[in-house]
């Protein structure tokens, strides 16, 4: 492999397989940013690129008269700071002990590594152990302070990594108000900013914003990376499209508070910078303390938004997921929640999961109300023994007999929490996170249990350690339900409360790293109300994460697009619910909502125990076939193909050796007479020859309502005894596609899909595809 950091005299350049990002060192000491973008050689030399200045423009202050022409306000930095011109956002701020905020970080000295992981935060890792690190050291030229910048390269990903880490070498004492991780200077051109937006259930919806002079933020002040904005940006030119143009991706692996903020100045210069959000931060150094940023994740694509996510795609699959679940095909499981809520007992789970093993499920999950006395949400969150009411036999007991019927057994957990009503909160009211004395405010009636405090770590390392040793538990999902608020610290002293949020998500850290350490075969699944710690941070220890409590097919589809912009499908959790449904109310076929959910870790939450044998019947074949095709819709490379025009989503995944792909094409509510549907593939082999064919599905006749009267025979009183019967032996067979068709073909015109439903007739030629219908297509390789 080439050299993947090279340094000539003053400049640095790091190399991935498409990508050069590069700086150099200024004479007065500053890092001057030079280029980001597809790959470059500056072998030859480098002037060329170098911005040009013989007098500063209009009143702008210089750094320092050795210097005349250096004006930090108007150069494209790799670090800003306060105080000595440069008024972009700035990555660092420290109050130093006489009062004063004025940072004049210079070049000193630099090195190289292998990569190695934070210390205190959860981060990127190789395997392979082939990523190199360049560390830059800055020092400041009025304190004993140092400012180490972190660049990772991972090669083969296209992707670099920067964090930050502030040592206080002196005797005086600072505090620090922000230490973000990476800063990005650009000045060619205006970008549009690209974000992840959203609330509880209806999670990661693009918002795009056209960067003017001025400021736009991106973050949240949760205490968590949060529903509302996701941590994950793309900063592009407004031409920029979903196969083409210029764009740039930044994502960090932290679970707490972010910040991303993109500026443009009085020069149309664009800086952007991410990291933890200064927002309640406020860090107290002491002589030789040091405090480390979190890693951000940057990456360059001239191939529009899918060139982001594919970047993005790989990295987290290859260096945030990791442990024995990586590659790892999960198990369709079956969740307890929708189907029965607090409202069970062992008879009727058992009832359940039987169900569930008859239609293929391979895990069965309780989730929440076994414990304590919760029978709903406003008790015993902390009180994590067995509801002997509900299961006389103990969760042993039920774990013993879900595994003698032929599946693994999970658990829900919400480790970080307490409810005022539990033993836990009767014996340990200094664990929790409150002002004394005042009144709190609470989020589903529940407290958070203050992890910024060793002995609360601990606590909950025991109780989680102990509970996954009770029974046979092959599978966790770790829950958190509210957000900060009231944030403050028992165990912090006054001038470090401004630590508290970051601490919190140093103590989580730590506490997930020892827990999935000591139970690395339990399949850890992450949920916040869904996606509310949607985040890399949270990646790193579990596999798999519950992006939204909407179970709505319609809803997730888009939740699912949303994600995929930065996140692979092996990690997104899709389940499988009743109608109608219970976050929307809307009613959506059985086909539609597996067909979405089964693009990533498929599971059901519905009682399957009280479904008509019709559909029981469905689920199975709908499991058998999901087990088939299950690497590919788990581990597959997904590309977006269209995400909503003209009320159609279409995506593919497509298998690593390209022998096999399945596409999703979703209609949301029907164009009347727009009936001539195509599905033009990405990513095939165009040297290969394909079988396209289409998932049969099977209608109901009352689909077509009083419709039935144009081919019926005699009359047909709508949902009358005659519709219901002839409904029982009419079958109604989808329209076939089937064809032999070579990758170039599919790539560059697509299948032209048999006419959609357009009110003028209906045979088997034609595509039933209503609001809210959808159809499989599953393209394999013809062996010659
Ligand atoms: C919120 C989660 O997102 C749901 O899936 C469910 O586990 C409930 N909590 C249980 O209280």
């Amino acid at each position: 492999m080439e050299e993947q950091i090279i340094v000539q005299k003053n400049l640095f350049v790091l190399q991935t397989k498409d990508t050069t990002y590069c700086f150099h060192v200024l004479p007065s000491g500053h890092l001057e940013h030079l280029y980001y973008g597809n790959k470059i050689d500056l072998e030859i030399g480098y002037d060329a690129i170098v911005p040009k200045y013989a007098f500063p423009e209009g009143n702008l202050n210089i750094y320092d008269s050795n210097f005349p022409t250096i004006a930090l306000e108007n150069r494209n930095l790799e670090v800003s700071t306060r105080g000595k011109g440069d008024i972009k956002e700035p990555m660092i701020e420290i109050v130093f002990e006489d009062g004063s905020t004025t940072c004049d970080f210079q070049y000193s000295n630099y090195h190289k590594e292998k990569k190695q992981p934070l210390s205190s935060l959860p981060s990127s890792y190789d395997e392979d152990q082939q990523s190199e690190t360049l560390i830059v050291v800055l020092k400041d030229r009025n304190h004993a302070v140092e400012l180490e910048l972190h660049y990772s390269v991972f090669y083969e990903s296209n992707i670099i990594t920067r964090s930050t880490k502030l040592l206080n070498k002196g005797m005086e004492s600072i505090r620090v108000e922000r230490l973000l991780s990476a800063q990005l200077d650009m000045d060619q051109g205006t970008y549009d900013f690209i974000t992840l937006k959203g609330a509880w259930a209806r999670e990661m919806n693009r918002q795009v914003d056209l960067c003017k002079q001025g400021i736009i933020v991106n973050d949240s002040k949760t205490g968590f990376s949060s529903n509302r904005s996701n941590p994950f940006v793309m900063i592009s030119k407004p031409e920029t499209s979903e196969d083409y143009g210029e764009c740039y991706g930044c994502n960090l692996i932290y679970s707490g508070n972010h910040y991303e903020a993109i500026e443009v100045n009085a020069f149309e210069m664009t800086h952007f910078v991410s990291g933890i959000n200064p927002f309640g931060f406020s860090y107290h150094l002491d002589k030789d303390q040091q405090l480390e940023a979190p890693e951000a994740v940057l990456t360059y694509s001239n191939k529009g938004f899918a060139g982001i996510s594919k970047h993005m795609h790989h990295f987290v699959k290859e260096h945030i997921v990791r442990g024995v679940w990586k590659n790892k095909e999960r198990p369709v499981l079956l969740n307890s929640w929708e189907a029965s809520y607090f409202d069970f007992n062992e008879k009727s789970l058992l009832e359940l999961a039987k169900a569930g093993k008859d239609v293929g499920i391979e895990l069965f999950v309780l989730d929440d109300g076994w414990f304590g006395n919760r029978n709903d949400d406003t008790s015993s969150l902390g009180d994590w023994y067995v509801n002997k009411k509900k299961l006389p036999n103990g969760l042993v007991g039920l774990a013993n007999k879900i595994n003698q019927l032929g599946m693994d057994f999970g658990i829900w957990v919400e480790p970080e929490m307490v409810s005022y009503d539990s033993d836990c909160y009767r014996n340990h009211p200094d664990f929790v996170v409150e002002i004394p004395g005042q009144k709190q405010s609470l989020g589903r009636h529940q407290l958070l249990l203050d992890l910024t405090q060793e002995k609360v770590q601990q606590y909950i390392i025991t109780q989680m350690t102990t509970l996954f040793s009770s029974a046979n538990i092959s599978y966790v999902k770790w829950d958190m339900n509210r957000i900060i608020s009231d944030a403050f610290s028992q165990g912090l002293p006054y001038h470090q409360q401004g630590e508290f949020y970051h601490r919190y998500i140093v103590g989580l850290s730590y506490v997930l790293d020892e827990l999935t350490r000591r139970f690395s075969h339990i399949l850890f699944e992450s949920c916040a109300s869904g996606g509310n710690r949607f985040d890399l941070g949270i990646m790193c220890y579990m596999p798999q994460v519950w992006i939204s409590d909407n179970t709505d097919a319609i809803a997730r589809n888009e939740i699912l697009t949303g994600c995929s912009y930065g996140y692979p499908l092996s990690l997104l959790g899709g389940h499988v619910s009743s109608c109608p449904n219970h976050q929307t109310l809307r009613w959506s076929s059985l086909d539609t909502r597996f067909q979405v959910a089964c693009f990533g870790l498929l599971g059901y939450e519905c009682n399957i125990a009280r479904m008509s044998k019709k559909e029981t019947k469905a689920i199975k074949q709908q499991i058998e076939w999901y087990k088939k095709y299950r690497l590919i819709l788990q581990f597959g490379d997904f590309y977006r193909i269209k995400s909503g025009e003209n009320g159609i989503y279409q995506w593919i995944v497509v298998a690593k050796d390209k022998t096999l792909a399945i596409g999703l094409n979703l209609q949301t509510l029907v164009t009347p007479n727009f009936v001539n549907g195509y599905f033009k593939t990405k990513a095939l082999d165009s040297k290969k020859i394909y079988h396209f064919t289409n998932r049969p599905l099977l209608f109901d006749l009352r689909e077509f309502g009083d419709l039935v009267n144009t081919i019926a025979p005699i009359h047909v009183k709508q949902d009358g005894m005659l519709h219901t019967i002839a409904a029982q032996f009419v079958k109604m067979h989808s329209e076939v596609e089937d064809y032999q068709v070579s990758g170039e073909v599919l790539n560059n015109v697509g299948v032209r899909l048999k006419q959609g439903f357009g009110g003028t007739g209906f045979n088997e030629e034609v595509r039933l595809f209503q609001d809210f219908a959808s159809r499989i297509y599953i393209m394999e390789e013809i062996k010659k």
